[in-house]
């Protein structure tokens, strides 16, 4: 009987302690494992970019194939700053206020990112910047801050190799009047943005580099914009009549509207005009010979490592070994280079 009862005890004490287990794993960082939805917002410096809208959708597809693989629904909802930064804390508060799990952020303006960060920091949810990269003491502040984004001097020697590569093997190809040099012009993209100076510095160099002789007839900001790049060229082209040989741009919507207004001149010579990013709307350039080529960035791959980032932090999940990052906090993209007749 004695002996019974010590059983019972025992018994009774076990139940306690699983009980008291189940309930703490319930309430224990185990219980993110289990999460069946998770909720991410991202804010675009402008929603009109298509190189940033590219990103979007691909982000979109992504969140939804990873529902269907998982079974996790994922709530992605996201907002267009329209070039704001006001506007864009006031993005961030909300999803903040509204707990999301993490937060998506490409900066209007990349160097006030503190305030994101400090609002972020204390509601403790995770931030993925992309595209227009923190400085680094922002970045440095927080084990939870990632950046995506692709590396600018590899995009610039690609984009110079594309065009040495043309010159040695037909140098009229870019010196199209034959007198020994090369006249070029240069699209600039914003000034702020950490892309545009390297992609500048190193395109030129690679060309410099591969023995093309180079002569600068002018250059601008255009700010990656195709109607402000065409609007500069259509200057050029009055000031320099059948003298640009080569146009090189920091990205695929100026070199658009630089290949817009030379159409619009009726100047037929077959200036060459290179981009970089590889949108569908700079694969369609290519396709009927506006463009002479591009570097195209995996925009699928730049989307799916914003979005598992992301979602491995919603979940509570080891980012690093769901992703591989530089300094446990950068990515950089792969790219490559596509020219008309690597098309074909
Ligand atoms: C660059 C891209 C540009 C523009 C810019 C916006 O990386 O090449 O086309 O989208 O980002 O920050």
């Amino acid at each position: 009987m004695k002996k019974q009862k010590r059983l019972w005890i025992t018994a009774a004490a076990m139940a306690v302690v699983l009980a008291g287990c189940m309930v703490l794993q319930g309430c224990s960082g185990d219980k993110k494992d289990e999460k069946k939805s998770i909720r991410i917002g991202v804010v675009l410096y402008r929603g009109d970019d298509p190189f940033i809208n590219n990103i979007r959708s691909n982000l979109e597809d992504k969140a939804k194939t990873y529902e269907k693989g998982t079974g996790i629904k994922v709530v992605m909802d996201v907002a267009d700053s329209k070039g704001n930064q006001n506007t864009q804390n006031s993005q961030v508060d909300r999803f903040l206020s509204l707990g999301y799990d993490a937060i998506c952020v490409n900066m209007v303006d990349r160097s006030a990112a503190s305030y994101v960060i400090n609002k972020a920091m204390d509601a403790d949810v995770p931030v993925v910047f992309f595209n227009r990269e923190p400085v680094e003491e922002d970045m440095k502040r927080w084990e939870k801050l990632y950046y995506v984004g692709e590396d600018a001097k590899e995009s610039a020697v690609l984009q110079g190799n594309i065009l040495v590569d043309l010159y040695q093997d037909n140098p009229e190809g870019l010196d199209l009047d034959g007198n020994g040099k090369v006249s070029y012009v240069l699209l600039e993209g914003e000034s702020s943005h950490q892309d545009s100076l390297i992609r500048t510095e190193w395109s030129i160099q690679t060309l410099k580099d591969g023995g093309v002789p180079l002569e600068k007839l002018t250059g601008g900001i255009a700010n990656w914009d195709r109607s402000q790049a065409s609007a500069l060229m259509e200057q050029w082209i009055e000031e320099f009549p059948k003298e640009i040989e080569v146009v090189i741009c920091n990205n695929d919507e100026m070199a658009l509207g630089a290949a817009d207004a030379l159409e619009r001149s009726g100047d037929s010579r077959p200036v060459k005009i290179v981009g970089i990013d590889g949108t569908p709307q700079g694969m369609e350039g290519l396709k009927s010979g506006k463009l002479f080529g591009t570097v195209q960035c995996d925009s699928k791959e730049y989307a799916d490592v914003i979005f598992e980032i992301a979602a491995a932090e919603s979940l509570g999940q080891n980012v690093q070994e769901k992703v591989e990052l530089n300094q446990g906090k950068y990515y950089e993209c792969s790219q490559h280079t596509l020219t008309a007749e690597s098309l074909k």
